[in-house]
This record gives C-alpha cells, sequence and structure tokens, in this order.
C-alpha cells in the first residue's frame, strides 16, 4: 500500500517536473514575482478607493507597477537597469515590458527589425486627454495613419530646401529675439536663457513650417506660446503612463487647462497665418495640411494635432540642448576659446561635438518607448506582438566601454561618434533614435543648434549668474522629456 502510494507520487512528481520544464520559456533577465497573481488581480487592486491600502497592495504584488507610479519612467528603468543590467523584462501594469540599454538590441528593436515596433505605448485614456489618440504622429496608436502623416507632412516638409533655408532664417531669429533681449531679462544683463532660447527655436519653427515670417508674432505672443509650449510637456507626463485611477482632480483639471490653452494656441496660429496676406505656397507644412484637409483625406483634429506635435517637438527640445551646452562652457573657458578659435577660421568640430555631447550628457529624450506590433524574437528569446519596449537611452550613452569618460562632460566621448548613423549595425550612440520611427527633425536640429550656438557665442559672452547651478549641480527632471528644474540666468554681454 506504501510502496503504491511512493510510486504515484513520485510519478506525479516526475510528471510535474517535466511538464514544468518543457514549458519553461526563455525569458530576458529581471524579478521574478514570488507569488504569481493573475494578471486580473492587478484590476481589482486599482478598484480599492482606500489609497494607502491599495498602494501597499500594488508595492507587494505588482512592485514594477508601483515603481512606475512613484518614480518617471527614465528613473524607475535606470532602477531596473542598475539591477539586472542592459537587459531587463519586467511586468509594467500587466504587459511584458522590456528596458534596454544594450546597444545591439537596442538596434534590432529601432533600425534592423525597426518595422514591428512603429508604435509607442501609452495609457489610452491618458492618450485621449492628450488629444494624441490615434491623431498627429509621435503616439498615434494607428499605424496607417501615423504614417500617412509622417510621411506627407512632416518628411515631406523637411526636405533639403527646407534645411538649406534654415540657416538663414535661424540667424534672422536670433537677430529677432537679441533685439528684445531686455525681456528676458531678470536683472539688468541677466537673462532667463532657457525661454531666450526657447523662442528663438520657436519663431523659426513658425517661420519655416506655419508660413509665419519672423516678426510677425510679438514677443509677448511668443513668450506666452513658449509657454504653453512647456505646460504642455507636464500634462504630457502627467497623463501619459499611469491608469486613471492614480489621477488627482485638481491636477488632472489643471493638466487639462494646459491642453486646451495649447490647442487654442494652435487656432491662433492658423488664423494668424490666414490675416496675413502674402501667403508663400513654398511652405510644405502648413499647405499640404490644408490641402489634405480640402480633399478630406484628414480632419481638422488631426491637422491640428500635426501642427501642434510640430510645436512641442521641435522647440523644446534643441533649446534645452543648446542650454547645457551654454551651461558646460561658462566653466569650460579653455574649451569656450577653442569653440570661437574654430569658428573664427570656418572650423565645426568643437561645436558639432559640444552639442552631441550636450546630447549624450543630459538627453532632451532620456528613454525611447515603443511597443511590438508583431511576434518577434531577438537571441532565441520570444518577444510577443504588444511587448512594451523602453530603450534607456540615457544610461547606454554612459556605458564605460563605449564612452571613455561616460559620467563626465566631456568632448572625448563623443569625438568618433557620429551621427549620420542611418545605416550602422553599430550605432552605441542614437540620441536621435534611428530606423523608421525615428526624430524627423534631426537634421533641422542640427542645421538651427550650429547657427544659433555659432552667431551667439561669436558676438556674446555668457556667464553663469551668481546662484545659477554649474551643468553638474543643476537640477533636472528625468521625464519623457528631461528639463531643468532649476533657474538658468547668465549674464549675457557684446563682446
Ligand atoms: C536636439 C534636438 C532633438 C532631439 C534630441 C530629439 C530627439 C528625439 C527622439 C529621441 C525621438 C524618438 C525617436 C524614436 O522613437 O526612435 C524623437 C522623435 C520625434 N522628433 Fe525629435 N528631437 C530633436 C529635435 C526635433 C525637431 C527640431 C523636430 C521637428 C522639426 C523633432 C520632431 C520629432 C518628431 C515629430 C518625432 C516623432 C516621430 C515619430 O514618432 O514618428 N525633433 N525626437
Ligand atoms: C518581425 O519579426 C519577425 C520575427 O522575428 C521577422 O520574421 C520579421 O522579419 C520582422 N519584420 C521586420 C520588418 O523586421
Ligand atoms: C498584434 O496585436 C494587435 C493588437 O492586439 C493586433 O491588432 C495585431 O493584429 C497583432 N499583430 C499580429 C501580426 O499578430
Ligand atoms: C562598444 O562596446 C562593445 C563592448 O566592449 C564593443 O564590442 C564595441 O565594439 C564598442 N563599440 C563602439 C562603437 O565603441
Ligand atoms: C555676429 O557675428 C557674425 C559673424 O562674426 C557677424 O557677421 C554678425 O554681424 C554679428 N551679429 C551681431 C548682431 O553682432
Ligand atoms: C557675482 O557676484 C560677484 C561678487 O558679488 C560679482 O563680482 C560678480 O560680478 C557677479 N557675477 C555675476 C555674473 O552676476
Amino acid at each position: 500500500m506504501l510502496a503504491t502510494t511512493t510510486l504515484i507520487f513520485i510519478f506525479i512528481t516526475t510528471v510535474y517536473i517535466l511538464l514544468r520544464y518543457s514549458t519553461r520559456k526563455k525569458t530576458f533577465p529581471g524579478p521574478k514575482p514570488l507569488i504569481s497573481l493573475p494578471n486580473y488581480f492587478f484590476d481589482t487592486i486599482l478598484t480599492i478607493s482606500n489609497k494607502k491600502l491599495r498602494n501597499n497592495l500594488l508595492n507587494i504584488f505588482f512592485p514594477e507597477s508601483f515603481q512606475y507610479t512613484v518614480l518617471t519612467v527614465p528613473l524607475a528603468s535606470q532602477y531596473y537597469t542598475s539591477k539586472y543590467g542592459d537587459i531587463v523584462q519586467i511586468n509594467l501594469f500587466n504587459q511584458p515590458t522590456i528596458i534596454i540599454s544594450n546597444p545591439d538590441f537596442a538596434d534590432y528593436i529601432l533600425r534592423r527589425n525597426g518595422k514591428n515596433y512603429t508604435l509607442r505605448f501609452g495609457n489610452p485614456s491618458g492618450l485621449e486627454y492628450l488629444g494624441m489618440k490615434n491623431k498627429g504622429i509621435i503616439w498615434n496608436t494607428n499605424i496607417q495613419r501615423w504614417k500617412y502623416q509622417r510621411l506627407n507632412f512632416f518628411q515631406k516638409a523637411l526636405n533639403t530646401k527646407l534645411l538649406d533655408d534654415a540657416k538663414y532664417v535661424s540667424n534672422d531669429a536670433v537677430d529677432y529675439i537679441l533685439k528684445y533681449v531686455e525681456k528676458y531679462e531678470v536683472k539688468k544683463d541677466i537673462i532667463d536663457t532657457m525661454d531666450f532660447l526657447r523662442s528663438i527655436t520657436f519663431t523659426i519653427t513658425c517661420h519655416l513650417f506655419l508660413d509665419l515670417p519672423i516678426g510677425t508674432i510679438s514677443i509677448e505672443k511668443t513668450k506666452y506660446y513658449v509657454n504653453s509650449v512647456v505646460q504642455y510637456f507636464k500634462a504630457w507626463e502627467y497623463f501619459l503612463l499611469k491608469p486613471t485611477q492614480f489621477y488627482d482632480e485638481t491636477q488632472t483639471s489643471q493638466h487639462e487647462k494646459s491642453i486646451e490653452q495649447l490647442n487654442n494656441v494652435v487656432n491662433e496660429l492658423i488664423s494668424e497665418r490666414e490675416m496675413n496676406n502674402n501667403n508663400n505656397n513654398n511652405c510644405l507644412f502648413i499647405n499640404s495640411l490644408l490641402n489634405a484637409l480640402d480633399n478630406q483625406q484628414i480632419t481638422k483634429e488631426e491637422m491640428n494635432q500635426c501642427i501642434l506635435e510640430m510645436l512641442i517637438a521641435g522647440t523644446d527640445t534643441s533649446s534645452v540642448t543648446m542650454f547645457y551646452f551654454l551651461l558646460a562652457l561658462c566653466d569650460r573657458k579653455e574649451l569656450e576659446e577653442q569653440l570661437r578659435r574654430e569658428l573664427k577660421e570656418n572650423s565645426y568640430e568643437t561645436l558639432t561635438n559640444g552639442l552631441k555631447e550636450s546630447m549624450r550628457f543630459k538627453p532632451v529624450g532620456p528613454v525611447i518607448m515603443r511597443c511590438a506590433i508583431n511576434d518577434d524574437i531577438y537571441n532565441d528569446i520570444p518577444i510577443k506582438n504588444g511587448t512594451n519596449i523602453i530603450i534607456n537611452l540615457a544610461d547606454m550613452h554612459r556605458r564605460n566601454e563605449n564612452f571613455t569618460l561616460g559620467n563626465q562632460f566631456n568632448i572625448i566621448n563623443v569625438e568618433d561618434k557620429d551621427l549620420s548613423n542611418t545605416n550602422n549595425e553599430k550605432n552605441v550612440f542614437v540620441p536621435f533614435g534611428v530606423g523608421p520611427k525615428e526624430c524627423v527633425g534631426r537634421w533641422l536640429a542640427k542645421v538651427e543648434m550650429e547657427i544659433i550656438i555659432e552667431k551667439l557665442i561669436l558676438n556674446y559672452s555668457f556667464e553663469r549668474a551668481n546662484g545659477t547651478k554649474t551643468l553638474e549641480e543643476l537640477q533636472t527632471r528625468w521625464d519623457i522629456a528631461q528639463q531643468p528644474t532649476d533657474p538658468g540666468f547668465m549674464l549675457i554681454q557684446k563682446r
């Protein structure tokens, strides 16, 4: 009797072990839960109205999701990267999520198999609040509509002629904002450098894409518009990921107002263009959008969202990057001298390297968020359709193997790194992403930043104001977009 029981027990155990072994799939490294609860428990926990209890339960049973509601995406991702390495798989809001700072895997997702990852992940209701759901190109979840709008409006407008025009437009935009430099003063000759640079890039964007020539928008309006963009970024970060159960009523309504405000700005810019009679039909972006609207190829909502996204993607990114470079120069007088010497001889090495290093050291896009739209496989490990991807660019760009002095601002780090890395397997530096969903504005960003910095640094000296921190000490908010939270005041003087 005992023998039979033992035999049956051994038999069942063997079958169980064999079954487990054969069905255990290869997965990427990452935290393994002590107790694996079915996914619907997650939704059940979310419905608990007692916040403290809800958070405690989440922290115990779904710790990774909890981390991402407490920390921003870059910070939570960095937490897992430091703990588990350059490839980590976690369970985030019930979706498998892979956090990557391995350059080969990043290249595989972004470029080699890029067509399998042309969407980004986000909370559908949050995207609805933002107006990004199924509209525009940045977070559009409709592949056909994303492709259509990216190709016919953004890529078509960003052609070589526009890049050429961008040179004189950038030059004139700097002159225009400099003429009113006192409007950016916080004290005599001390300016808010961030808003000053934002106004320059905003002016360029309006001229190149919206047919609003430099000077047609007053400085007061420009400052108001620029601030509307900054406020929209905050709303973007608030709504993008977290489940609606985490919303706070007051904050939600405040961010809704910011979204409405920027949408009103878009309408205002469209009507300002109409009042301006000598419209220039060469302005491809706005003209193609209006044509497509006339021919019912896009809706008015899609058109407005495309314009809104051009404003947010095209202005704050390059201005923040230039701000970091100017700040770095304030405390590196030799580098500044070297830069000025080269520029006077029409040589641009330090200029391009300095901008590259600013994007590496303080990336305005610290993470690239994507999701798989197809089943895929990497190193024999399956990646299921719907898997979320977070490329941890900030970490990848500081890896010791590929960046000699990764944790310092030093142009040595990027001297051998190329920005035109569209067809290279060995991309370790991709501040604009790469592949079918890469930054559409990468070449414009390069052109405008070079012209603006050259002009400013040849004609003006910049000095860190008392109380403004160095690049290393300056606090920044590491979120979907990375921006300084400390003031960036500088003494600006004509040379
Ligand atoms: C220093 C300047 C800039 C940086 C560092 C930057 C960085 C990035 C990054 C990392 C992405 C995500 C790419 C990916 O998913 O692979 C992106 C997307 C994008 N960028 Fe930029 N960008 C900059 C300037 C610009 C400018 C000037 C424009 C517009 C003229 C622009 C328009 C866009 C758009 C529309 C997207 C979304 C593309 C899509 O999802 O299909 N960016 N950018
Ligand atoms: C998508 O992934 C599958 C599976 O790895 C692969 O066969 C296919 O070529 C990929 N498609 C693209 C466009 O990369
Ligand atoms: C991937 O998942 C999406 C959403 O569930 C679905 O619409 C799509 O058809 C799937 N793609 C493939 C190739 O299975
Ligand atoms: C980056 O580091 C890896 C690992 O050491 C090395 O194999 C690769 O050649 C490096 N690539 C570049 C471009 O530095
Ligand atoms: C700035 O410098 C450039 C090049 O040296 C020069 O051509 C231009 O006139 C200067 N502009 C101003 C506003 O000082
Ligand atoms: C900072 O303060 C010192 C001492 O008061 C003064 O000499 C210097 O000019 C100030 N620098 C700036 C940029 O305001």
